[in-house]
Order: structure tokens, then C-alpha cells, then sequence
């Protein structure tokens, strides 16, 4: 059972917990929240407006920290509308107690708290889910998170996370979905789905939160948390669709980021949060800060003190202050002075009270302590994450079918130093108790083998980060003092002595899990450690290798990519990863996962993605010149790519309308066969390039993606549309979005260098003479 948290502390912009414990009777059961009608809601946060002081609206807004030496029972009787970073039904309950009991209009606070990909079952980390390229796959996953928190008492979850990311560098690549917006807004709207529900209050969900808005994945030089310039195209063009796409799927809430978009703090960002966010997109929920957000607006030099951090904040569109406080020192006198309007403070609450009678907490406010167990032991859960995680494994290299191995194999060599680790295994953001841990691929491998197999097993050198993680405090595990170099190499030859006595070596090789995530970004994208060295001193051997993947990002592996028969790229893949790993190895599954994020030859460079736009001489034209002279700079494998142990092969490509009109539709269809011996999945892909615009356009762009399951010698014919949405952009020249006459290319395929190709011409809207004019939406 998951554990309760007791001492943990989140230091920076966002951790730390101490709660003492709070004696309290153990509340009655609270039945599922019946959901109210959309007009009753209005009119009752109407009638609760009415009856607050301002100071009573400013509480709603403030986020009570359950961190060190913080008072969240205090601040609830202060007014605090929602807390963050607990765990414990009991102390849930408690708390709530003292809000419906002891405040003046007994209105119940919101639990909040960071379930990313999953709270007592783990799932693989976004990054794998998106891997998966089935959004249903994840809208699942997400509601086994979501069915899981609530029954613990939380209420809203800091999830999903939308940034696209396209330098691997950046430690939060392994929280989104990637480098790609169609990918991650079709994932953003799958992961709303699984949190909320078809509606917010949906019995047994959470309030979703779409972060961080926005632009955060492109801080310069992949630093986390460092500024992020980024023009108004390639910010609505690539960086915004996930939100829009949240937004319209109806998402509860919005993260503003941490960082300054083109030197606006995001926190207080008035284009983002006000004329983007609710002008444009009619977003109606609520906005609540990072942790320590408003307060941060001082540091960054955007307010002098308080007042002004909370009156920029709130006057951009920012309302709910999360942990900093700000709002509950400073936003009544503000208020008060004239400087923030009554119009702009009921503006910021309401959609905070709209939220709290759409979960029905005024009429159920407490959490049934004793059906949470029940709950969390469905063994269901754990096996749509055994699921989840096989349909995340994507294959990177396969020669001479060294995948699957034999289960009858008499001996296996398991070697890494993430090979055995439940923790690395979870991957990022495991700072909550919660068990079991995780199934190993030491242990997965076990499990799969007879007993007459032998698995000997050898971590190797530990690989460490050199500056530690802010998260390693909540792991429980006390940092080690380094290996010296004798032990390094005693584990070393240790490692290379289990190969050489075993007829197979799998190398579990990676990242630990506090190597990626928040403030872990990393300037060299190697194997870290010696995992490269020893990688090679075992494949010297001369025996079947095969490599494992266990990280959160893309790893520079030129040399193995070049020598290591077999590559399995696992990502983080959560409790049954061990499992689901060892379904891949032994051929009881078929890996059909594909890459979301392009894979660099050299950290250097990033960013890297396969959306780049045409130049005067660009990639597979006669007169291209590579960009570096010293070494290719061709993605070591591409966007989308992911092999199988069958084949593929793509016919037929068909397009519905050879011609059409801005504003029409067409359809393209294409034949996918299975040419191989096994049943297996494809993702089939489809890419478009504008070749003439009023703005140059990328020379390839995803528009839409099927996972299809093909037994042998099957074919299937796949259809997807194309219109509007798929061909209109955001114009630089134009300022605005327009869809505008063009002839453009279409290629289905596996992966980004689809050959499968078709062309289809948009001709100028039905009056059609002269001058196409660009429409405008
Ligand atoms: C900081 C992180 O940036 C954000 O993603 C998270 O939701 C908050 N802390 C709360 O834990």
C-alpha cells in the first residue's frame, strides 16, 4: 500500500513536506459526487461570491505548501482554498475537517499533488507513453492514475505535462511527449481524457493541469528553468497546439511556466494568460503558478516586492498562488488600494469554486479512508501498466534477428547498474512512498526464463550524477560516497567475467532516474559513467549482446548503434517494466513502440528534430552540404522510427482529391502488409510539406498516425483525412493563421523518411480568381 508521506522535503521551486501528524476520527464514507448541471453551478459559485469578503476570495487563490516548516492546517483556517504535496487520506481528512468545520463559509480545500505517471501503479514516464503512439493506451493509463489518487483523497493533479522538447539536453524531456505538436496534442487530449473524464467531476478522476505554459522545453542551451526566446510562429506553430488541444478538451486548470518567455516571466504573462489562454481559446478553469511562481517574479526582476508580484500576476491572468504565499500577504490591500479590480479577484475565483461544486466536495468533502486499499490492490491496474509498458519498448536495431532470444537458453548474463534497480526502473518523480517497487529487468528476466537457465547477474561501475539531485532527499536511499577507482574496476571485471561465462550478455545500460526530470539537465548525452567502456569489453567477447535501454531521453550511442546486434530502447518503464521488457527479449511480445524524439549523433547537436524548414540547400538535395564538417549531423535514428521482428511494407498510396479547395477535405489512404513471419504493429505515419508559402514551411510535418496489429501477410488499408486543421499555420508575414493555396506533398510510412509518397494541390477558396487570398480563422 502506498505509504504515507511522513518526512520529506522538497527544497527549490518546489519540494519539501513535513506534516506532523493530525489526530482525527476517521470520517464517514463519502459516496461517488453526484454532477451537477452547468447553469446550477454558475448560479451557486454566484451566490457564494456574494457572501465572501475579499480576503475570503483572495484564500481561494492561495495554495497552501505542505513543505518543511509550513502550516497547511493554519493556512486552511486562514482561508487557504487548496494544498499541495500531501499524500495521506488521514491527513486529507483532517484537513478537510478543518476547513468545513472551522472556516466561515465551510468551504472544502482541494488536494493537489504531482501524479505524472501514476500513484501507487507506476506507469512508463510520458516520454515511453508517447513512444506508444496509442493515445487510448495512455488515456487508460491515466485513469488507473487518476482512480487511484482519488480514492487516496487528491482531487487535482499537476498533469499533463504538454512542453514540447527538442533538445535532449533539457532533464524534463522525459515528462512530455516529445518533439512533435500533432504527437503531443493528440497525447495531451488522451492524458485530459484519462485524468478528468468525459467532464470535470467526473466520479473517481481528477482535475487535470496542462504545464507549463508556456515554451518552457525550449530554455536555451536545454538549461532548465533558463529563459526562452521564442518568435510567435515557431511558439504557435510547435510549442502551443498541446495546450490549444487541452484547452479544448475541456483540461480543469493550467501550470504557468517558470521561466521568461522573451523576457516576460510566464507567471506573469499576460499575452499567454490572458489575451492566448482565455481570449483565444476561451479557456474557463483555472491558472495556478509553479511552485513559488508569484514570489519568483521578484528574483526575476519583473516586481520590485510582494504587492507588485501579486498584482502583475493576477492583472496578467494568474490565479491561484501556489506555495509562495504572495497572494495571501499582499492581494487584499491591492484589492483593497484599487490596483487589482473586484472584477479581476472574482474573475480569478470563481472558476476555483466552479471546480470544487463540480467534484461535489461541499456535499462529500471527505475521502473513505477505508475503501482506498481496495482500490489500489486492483489487480487490473497492474496489468494495464505491464501493457502500457510493453507498448512503449521500441526496437532500435535488430541484425541477423539477434531478438527474441530463446527462453531455453542455458545461461544469461543480466549487466548494468540499472539493471536490478526498482527506483531506475519507476523512472522520474517517485517521490512519494509507494509499493511494491517496481519489477526489475533483472527480475522480469527471472521470471521468464525455466529453471534451467542460469541468470548470473553484474551491476558493473555505479554511474552517478556529479551534482547531486534535489530529488535524492525523497528517495530515501543516502548518498553514497564514489566508488574508487579499485572498486570501479573490480566491478568492472566482474561484469566482464559474467559475459564471458554465459552464452548471452543483456546490458540493462542507461540513465538513473534522477538523471533526467526537473533540474536534471545534462550537457553530454553519453552513456554515462563507463557503461560505454564496459559495453565494448563485453561485446569484444564475441558473444550475442543484447542492449537494454533505461533512460529518459535520448542517449548518443554511436557505437552501439554500430556494434551491438540487438537494441532495446525501454525508456523508464514503470512497476511491471521488468516484465513487459522480458515479453520483448523472449518474443512473447512484439516490440511496436516508435520514437516521439529524434536520437543525435552528438549532444552538440541539439536541438535536433525532423520538422526543419527548407533552406537554400536543403537535406537530400544534390547541392546539400552537411552542417558540420567534423562529422555527420543525420539523426542517428529518426523521428518515428521503431523496427519490429516482422516487416512492413507501404502500397497504394491514394489521394481522395488530387484538388481542392482552401477549407475543403481530402482523404489519403494507404495498404500497410505485414511482409514478415509474425504478427506484430506498425505505426503508419503521415507527413506533409506545404512546398510554397507565404512563410517557408518545415520540410516534413507529422498530420496524422495509426497503430495497427497485422498478423502475418496481412494488409490493411489505412485512411486518414486532411483539411483545414491539419494544413492551416501560423504566418509570421501574415500575423494570423491562414490556410493558403499551395501544391503539398504527402508521404505515409514508418517513420519520419516515409517513402510512400503523394501530392494533392489546395487551390484559392471558390471565388477562385486572381489573387489567392489566404483565409484567415
Ligand atoms: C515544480 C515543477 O516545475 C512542477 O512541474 C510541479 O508540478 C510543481 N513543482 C509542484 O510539485
Amino acid at each position: 500500500m502506498r505509504q504515507p508521506i511522513r518526512f520529506r522535503a522538497l527544497a527549490v521551486a518546489c519540494l519539501g513536506v513535513v506534516l506532523g501528524g493530525i489526530a482525527v476520527a476517521q470520517q464517514p464514507p463519502s459516496p461517488p459526487a453526484p454532477r451537477a448541471a452547468a447553469a446550477t453551478v454558475d448560479q451557486r459559485v454566484s451566490a457564494l461570491l456574494a457572501r465572501m469578503t475579499p480576503a475570503e476570495k483572495v484564500g481561494q487563490l492561495v495554495q497552501a505548501g505542505a513543505f518543511p516548516g509550513m502550516d497547511p492546517a493554519g493556512a486552511i483556517r486562514r482561508g487557504a482554498g487548496s494544498v499541495l504535496w500531501l499524500n495521506d487520506p488521514k491527513q486529507f481528512n483532517a484537513l478537510q475537517k478543518v476547513a468545513v468545520e472551522e472556516t466561515r463559509l465551510k468551504i472544502p480545500v482541494l488536494f493537489a499533488l504531482d501524479v505524472i505517471h501514476g500513484y501507487q501503479t507506476i506507469f512508463p514516464v510520458p516520454l515511453a507513453m508517447a513512444a506508444s503512439w496509442d493515445p487510448s493506451e495512455y488515456e487508460q493509463a491515466q485513469a488507473v492514475a487518476a482512480r487511484e489518487a482519488r480514492a487516496a483523497g487528491l482531487h487535482w493533479t499537476f498533469g499533463p505535462m504538454l512542453d514540447i522538447a527538442r533538445d535532449a539536453r533539457w532533464g524534463r524531456m522525459v515528462e512530455g511527449a516529445g518533439e512533435d505538436p500533432y504527437l503531443g496534442a493528440a497525447m495531451a487530449v488522451a492524458q485530459v481524457r484519462g485524468f478528468q473524464g468525459p467532464s470535470l467531476g467526473t466520479p473517481g478522476r481528477l482535475i487535470a493541469t496542462a504545464k507549463h505554459f508556456a515554451g518552457y522545453g525550449a530554455a536555451d542551451g536545454g538549461r532548465d528553468y533558463d529563459p526562452v526566446y521564442l518568435p510567435e510562429n515557431l511558439l504557435r506553430n510547435v510549442y502551443l497546439p498541446p495546450f490549444q488541444a487541452a484547452a479544448k478538451a475541456g483540461v480543469g486548470s493550467f501550470m504557468s511556466a517558470y521561466m521568461d518567455l522573451n523576457e516576460v516571466p510566464a507567471t506573469a504573462n499576460r499575452f499567454l494568460l490572458h489575451d492566448v489562454l482565455r481570449g483565444e481559446w476561451g479557456f474557463q478553469g483555472f491558472v495556478v503558478s509553479d511552485a513559488f511562481g508569484v514570489a519568483n517574479l521578484i528574483t526575476q526582476g519583473a516586481a520590485k516586492d510582494g504587492p507588485e508580484a501579486a498584482r502583475r500576476a493576477v492583472n496578467a491572468g494568474l490565479d491561484v498562488d501556489m506555495a509562495s504565499n504572495t497572494y495571501g500577504q499582499h492581494l487584499a490591500a491591492e484589492v483593497q488600494a484599487g490596483r487589482v479590480s473586484m472584477a479581476t479577484l472574482d474573475a480569478a475565483v470563481r472558476p476555483m469554486l466552479a471546480a470544487k461544486i463540480r467534484l461535489g466536495l461541499f456535499e462529500h468533502p471527505y475521502v473513505d479512508e477505508a475503501a482506498m486499499a481496495g482500490v489500489l490492490a486492483d489487480p487490473a491496474h497492474r496489468a494495464r501498466a505491464r501493457r502500457a509498458a510493453q507498448r512503449t519498448l521500441v526496437l532500435l536495431r535488430n541484425e541477423q534477428q539477434a531478438l527474441p532470444l530463446r527462453k531455453d537458453v542455458a545461461s544469461i548474463a543480466v549487466i548494468g547498474p540499472v539493471a536490478d534497480s526498482k527506483a531506475d526502473t519507476e523512472g522520474s518523480w517517485m517521490v512519494f512512498g509507494h509499493q511494491p517497487a517496481a519489477v526489475t529487468v533483472l527480475e522480469g528476466i527471472k521470471a521468464k526464463v525455466g529453471a534451467a537457465t542460469t541468470v548470473i547477474y553484474a551491476s558493473g561501475p555505479e554511474i552517478r550524477r556529479d551534482i547531486p539531485s534535489m530529488f535524492d532527499q525523497f528517495t530515501g536511499a543516502p548518498r553514497k560516497p564514489p566508488q574508487t577507482r579499485e572498486e570501479s574496476d573490480a566491478a568492472f571485471a566482474e561484469a566482464v567475467a559474467a559475459a564471458k561465462g554465459a552464452d548471452v550478455a543483456i546490458m540493462v545500460l542507461g540513465e538513473s532516474a534522477n538523471m533526467s526530470g526537473e533540474a536534471a539537465s545534462r550537457a553530454s548525452l553519453d552513456l554515462p559513467g563507463r557503461q560505454e567502456e564496459l559495453l565494448e569489453a563485453v561485446t569484444a567477447l564475441g558473444k550475442p549482446v543484447v542492449l537494454v535501454l533505461i533512460n529518459g531521453r535520448p542517449l548518443t550511442i554511436p557505437w552501439a548503434a554500430e556494434h551491438v546486434p540487438a537494441i532495446l530502447e525501454a525508456w523508464q518503464p514503470g512497476s511491471e517494466g521488468g516484465h513487459a521488457i522480458a515479453d520483448a527479449l523472449f518474443g512473447d511480445v512484439n516490440p511496436g513502440g516508435k520514437l516521439p524524439v529524434t536520437f543525435p549523433r552528438k549532444a552538440a547537436h541539439a536541438p535536433l528534430y525532423y520538422a526543419r524548414v527548407m533552406t537554400h540547400q536543403p537535406e537530400g538535395t544534390p547541392r546539400y552540404s552537411p552542417r558540420y564538417w567534423d562529422g555527420a549531423e543525420a539523426p542517428l535514428f529518426p523521428f518515428g522510427y521503431g523496427l519490429s521482428y516482422t516487416t512492413f511494407a507501404y502500397g497504394n498510396l491514394k489521394v481522395g482529391a488530387p484538388s481542392m479547395a482552401v477549407g475543403a477535405k481530402t482523404t489519403v489512404s494507404v495498404e500497410v502488409t505485414n511482409t514478415g513471419r509474425v504478427a506484430g504493429d506498425e505505426v503508419a505515419q503521415l507527413y506533409i510539406r506545404q512546398r510554397t508559402g507565404t512563410d517557408t514551411r518545415p520540410r516534413r510535418e507529422l498530420k496524422g498516425f495509426s497503430r495497427v496489429t497485422l498478423a502475418p501477410g496481412e494488409s490493411r488499408t489505412l485512411t486518414f483525412t486532411l483539411g483545414p486543421e491539419e494544413l492551416r499555420y501560423w504566418s509570421t508575414v501574415a500575423r494570423k493563421v491562414i490556410q493558403e493555396p499551395a501544391l503539398f506533398d504527402v508521404w505515409v510510412g514508418g517513420d519520419s523518411n516515409a517513402s510512400a509518397h503523394g501530392e494533392f494541390e489546395v487551390t484559392a477558396a471558390a471565388t477562385g480568381r486572381g489573387a489567392a487570398r489566404p483565409e484567415a480563422k
